[in-house]
């Protein structure tokens, strides 16, 4: 089965309180055994947009969908072509203070894991270990053919092969890791099969608008979810389902829900605590608190 893409929601209730202050949150991790769900928000002080946020890329564009994507070869030349250049931010981008807080709040022994629904790597790259990348990550391929996955920059490399003299140059990057390019460009960009079979579609090793998370790795974040006794929400819009069931699970659970973002989500009424702040300050602070 195959979800619609979700790509905004209303909010049909009245806007709840939130605060500045980071008391509750400093109690509730304190205490340690607390699973951590991050979003767009998170990375958007390394220099990646978010979809929804002030500057979010859905104002300007709609995200390619895994139906686009595998309907025609026009959708993936353009896909690749964008995406060739949005690479070299993606890959550039450093973990900013945020990444870093979390991944020192694991250090401590303070979290049970970490969800993210980003596909940026910069957990990782911020010293996170076990992350569990809910829409996979784009350093990754995975052949649609015979399933067999690869790295990034190998298909990279063999891009850069085929396309030497390609023209693209990179202008304001959209969440997914790709570029803006006019319709001419794209056509002038070659594609690669895959390295393995050797005639299967190559795609990123993301979760598109339109695709499913594969079962396996939901049910991985529902038990740790299980296994925690609170959820920390950051820098997530919770629009798409994908990520708000974690949060609904949790509050049905009794669990306290810690949502730290700008402005609301769609989880708001399932949490016991809504932060206002900007994420590289809020969690340098809740660092320097518990
Ligand atoms: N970096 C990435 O890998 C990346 C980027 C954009 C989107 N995505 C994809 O988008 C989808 C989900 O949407 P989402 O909920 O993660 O993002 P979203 O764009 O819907 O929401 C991001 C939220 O973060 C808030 N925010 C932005 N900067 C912030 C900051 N510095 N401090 C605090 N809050 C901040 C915004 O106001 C917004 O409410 C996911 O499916 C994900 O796969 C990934
Ligand atoms: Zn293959």
């Amino acid at each position: 089965m195959r979800t619609r893409p979700t790509l905004t929601w209303t909010d049909p209730g009245a806007e709840l309180p939130r605060t500045t202050s980071l008391t509750e949150v400093v109690d509730v991790v304190g205490r340690g055994r607390v699973a951590v769900l991050s979003g767009a928000g998170i990375s958007t002080e390394s220099g990646i947009p978010d979809y929804r946020g002030d500057g979010g890329s859905l104002r300007r564009h709609t995200p390619m969908t895994y139906d686009d994507f595998v309907a025609t070869e026009h959708g993936r030349r353009r896909y690749w072509a964008r995406s060739h250049v949005g690479w070299r931010t993606i890959a550039r981008a450093a973990p900013n203070d945020g990444h870093r807080a979390v991944a020192e709040l694991q250090k401590r022994g303070l979290l049970t894991g970490v969800i993210t629904q980003n596909v940026d790597g910069l957990h990782q790259a911020g010293g996170a270990t076990d992350v569990i990348e809910l829409h996979g990550s784009l350093d990754r391929v995975i052949c649609l053919g015979c399933r067999e996955t690869s790295a990034r920059d190998e298909l990279d490399r063999r891009l850069h092969a085929v396309n030497p003299d390609f023209g693209g140059v990179a202008t304001r990057i959209n969440p997914d890791g790709d570029v803006e390019l006019d319709e001419q460009v794209v056509a002038g960009f070659s594609l690669v099969d895959c390295g393995g079979c050797e005639q299967g579609v190559l795609k990123p090793d993301v979760v598109f608008f339109g695709e499913n998370v594969p079962r396996p790795r939901v049910e991985q974040c529902y038990q740790l979810v299980d296994d925690s006794d609170a959820l920390l929400v950051l820098g997530s819009s919770l629009t798409v389902m994908s990520g708000l069931r974690f949060v609904r699970h949790a509050a049905r659970a009794g669990k306290p829900v810690l949502i730290i973002n700008k402005g609301r989500t769609r989880g708001d009424k399932e949490a016991t605590v809504r932060v206002d702040r900007p994420l590289g300050q809020a969690l340098t602070e809740l660092v320097g608190s518990v």
